[in-house]
């Protein structure tokens, strides 16, 4: 097996490139910093819908980002730990906790790291929305959410689905496989000036690093450590514009709209561990 430290020089441009989202992110409509200033949840109707029990539950988030889900788990009563790899992303998440008096902790450590600077259990770990891609090692991956867990605790994860993440968003009239499923591991490099939220945002840290993971990774990845599957759901919709053929529906997430075929665009999977 390959080890993490293989991998520092695509951390390291990932990194560069995360930091640099924070703000940009930040002042974006995608994410409606004023609008969760004001109390909206930056929660989707489908997490808030498949992860009901976390009142009074502790709640660890991986990937948290700057840290807006992480504080609406905590105004659903959840006592919540946030973490990512971007000291901005964690620094901006601080800042929102204090601002908007809603207790959290906040932890600045890579994914792979983490069991070196904390040592809690959790009755919940979650994760959601653009994370797998970062990470190369889906078995340490689950080992790690396995050490953060009670006996009897649950994982959740909301996702882009592997097969949806194989559009070729740069053919913008059409519908066009661009990627491989089966990568062998292999992290797809790219330049990119735009970014997710913003197209015409001009980035300076343009290279990221991305691995695609088949679906059955995920699962094995989880199955080899103490995990019971409870559901894998998938969605033919997605919660961002990944291609120019999709429009927002009333419910928020979106949809292609000449494309007529029924694919797989998002996954959501619970597992608790026993
Ligand atoms: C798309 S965001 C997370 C999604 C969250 N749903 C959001 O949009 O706020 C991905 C996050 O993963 C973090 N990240 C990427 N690689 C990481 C790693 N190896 N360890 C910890 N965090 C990492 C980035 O800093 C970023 O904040």
């Amino acid at each position: 097996m390959i080890g993490l430290e293989h991998y520092k020089n695509y951390f390291d441009a990932n990194l560069k490139r995360w930091n640099e989202l924070v703000d940009i992110n930040a002042k974006s409509k995608f994410y409606d910093l004023e609008g969760f200033k004001a109390g909206k949840t930056s929660l989707l109707s489908i997490e808030r819908e498949e992860l009901t029990e976390v009142k009074g539950k502790t709640l660890l988030h991986l990937q948290c980002h700057f840290g807006m889900d992480t504080l609406s788990w905590a105004r659903e009563g959840a006592i919540v730990t946030g973490i990512d790899f971007s000291e901005n992303a964690i620094t901006l998440a601080r800042t929102l906790s204090e601002e908007l008096e809603i207790p959290a902790s906040f932890v600045h450590s890579n994914i792979y790291d983490l069991p070196n600077v904390l040592d809690n259990k959790f009755d919940i770990v979650f994760t959601s929305y653009g994370v797998i891609g970062w990470l190369p090692d889906l078995y340490k991956w689950a080992e790690i959410i396995d050490n953060f867990l009670k006996a009897g605790g649950i994982f959740y994860i909301i996702e882009n689905h592997p097969f949806g993440n194989l559009i070729d968003e740069k053919h913008k009239n059409e519908f066009n496989i661009g990627y491989d499923y089966f990568n062998e591991g292999k992290p797809y490099r790219f330049d990119e000036v735009g970014s997710y939220v913003d197209t015409n945002a001009m980035i300076k840290n343009k290279t990221t690093y991305d691995w695609f993971h088949p679906i059955g990774d995920i699962i094995n990845a989880l199955l080899q450590v103490n995990f019971k599957l409870l559901f894998l759901h998938e969605f033919p919709f997605s919660f961002f514009q990944i291609h120019p053929d999709m429009k927002r529906k009333e419910d928020g997430y979106w949809e292609f709209q000449t494309f007529k075929h029924s694919i797989p665009m998002m996954f959501s999977l619970k597992a608790k561990k026993y």
